[in-house]
């Protein structure tokens, strides 16, 4: 059995720097300078070990655009950001509707080894919001979908989206929703207000994501389905779950923000560079500040990345023809970082939680997002919570440049990753 020693590591960024010793899949003893025999010693220097990431929201490409991403180079992205698990989102071509499509994502992830890839089901036939996708087949496949969305879209249909909650009742299935309304948002370009409206471009107003995450947890109620919403990006869908989530009959609702949802604003129009088209668009300073207190108090559950690569020359191209989305995996820990843990709004504890153990709840995961603990499963990522470091586009393990981080400094960096006990990444490379 292989053993390996991370050598002053400081689970929870807490106490005294101590050793874990890891053999095979899980870890076998922690206690300081521990006196083993071990095939490889990482030196932590009192760096921060977390359980490792779980992002509910990724879109790999694969099938269909394998120019902006693919299993492999989302993979190595996710190690690199100190992720062991991922959820791939449904969009892609053709859609993953059925069992044949997200078990080949489900294969490819099996394949490359470096994340655990979860395959999203599509809630409806080709993301068109008609006829409900064969969600029980997805559910018996190998790929064990229990995660569906038509992600990219919304579910608009509340007849459509009230037998998707009902069916995936049966089964435990969660319905991801994409809260977007979409006869208010026909044309929309950027956050309605007054810089889309100084610039000329058609508005995205938020009551479009709030009137449907209202809708929805109503429909969850009612049905006793599970609800998750995608990209909170409002301050008034903030309200309406803390609202929601106070009264006795909430029943199973979640809700994730981004990390570009948590730093940046529709300021960033200004120079009209497409990377910062990214749907939910970047709202204002306000929406910024009450996302961020609502993922400290719980009204929103988790991070998640909403890592959306794309080709060159569907964002090197003019605003209105550019495809919204931003990479995030390997920056989603400098951005929590830089907006949270370093403002005092959450500790190491509360950054276990929002990218690592809700997420790993939500989506029914057994063997992520566990404790720190003896005997646990070694899905672990290790934090350098001191380390500043330049975020360039180009040298991110994906195929699409579309970071709009690019040129920033950022705090925290991922020393490694493990997943079950395997380093997959180890000061900025992969390991295979
Ligand atoms: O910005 C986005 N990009 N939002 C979405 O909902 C979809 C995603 C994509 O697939 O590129």
């Amino acid at each position: 059995m292989s053993r390996l020693l991370l050598k002053d590591v400081r689970p929870y960024g807490e106490g005294d720097p101590v050793d874990v010793l890891v053999e095979g899949e899980v870890i076998a003893e922690i206690g300081a300078n521990l006196q083993v025999d071990a095939d490889e010693i990482v030196h932590a220097g009192g760096s921060v070990l977390l359980p490792g990431f779980v992002d509910l929201h990724t879109h790999l490409r694969e099938p269909g655009r394998e120019d902006a991403e693919t299993v492999e180079t989302g993979s190595a992205a996710a190690a690199l950001g100190g992720y062991t698990a991922v959820f791939a989102m449904a969009n892609t071509d053709p859609v993953a509707d059925n069992a044949v499509i997200v078990e080949h994502v489900w294969r490819r992830g099996r394949e490359v080894g470096l994340v655990d890839v979860h395959p999203v089901g599509a809630v409806t036939v080709g993301l068109k919001g008609e006829k409900l996708a064969e969600l029980g087949t997805m559910r018996r496949s190998a790929a064990e979908v229990r995660i569906f969305s038509d992600d990219g879209h919304c579910v608009h249909d509340p007849l459509i989206m009230r037998r998707a909650l009902e069916y995936t009742k049966s089964f435990g299935g969660v319905v991801a929703q994409h809260a977007e309304e979409p006869r208010l948002t026909v044309g929309a370009q950027a956050h309605e207000g007054a810089n889309a409206a100084r610039l000329g471009l058609a508005g995205w107003p938020a009551p479009a994501e709030e009137a449907i995450v209202a809708r929805d947890c109503l429909l969850a109620g009612h049905t006793g389905g599970t609800l998750h919403i995608c990209h909170v990006s409002t301050s008034g869908t903030a309200d309406i779950l803390r609202w929601w989530k106070s009264r006795k009959t909430a029943g199973a609702v979640s809700a994730e923000v981004t990390p570009h949802h948590l730093l940046l604003t529709d300021d960033r129009l200004e120079t009209y560079d497409p990377v910062n088209k990214v749907n939910p668009p970047l709202r204002t300073d306000a929406d910024v500040m009450a996302l961020r207190e609502a993922l400290a108090d719980g009204t929103v559950d988790c991070v998640a990345t909403d890592h959306a690569p794309h080709a060159a020359q569907d964002k090197d191209c003019e605003w209105a023809a550019a495809k919204p989305g931003m990479l995030g995996l390997q920056t989603a820990l400098g951005i929590v970082v830089r907006t949270m843990v370093r403002p005092g709004l959450l500790d190491w504890r509360g950054v276990a939680r929002v990218m690592s153990e809700r997420p790993a709840e939500i989506a029914g995961l057994a063997d992520q997002g566990r404790p720190v603990e003896v005997g646990e499963p070694a899905n672990l990522v290790l934090v350098d919570p001191d380390a500043e470091w330049t975020v360039r586009g180009a040298e991110l393990a994906s195929l699409g440049e579309n970071s709009p981080f690019d040129g920033m400094q950022l705090p925290g960096r991922v020393v490694a990753t493990l997943l079950r006990g395997r380093l997959t990444a180890h000061e900025g490379k992969v390991r295979r």
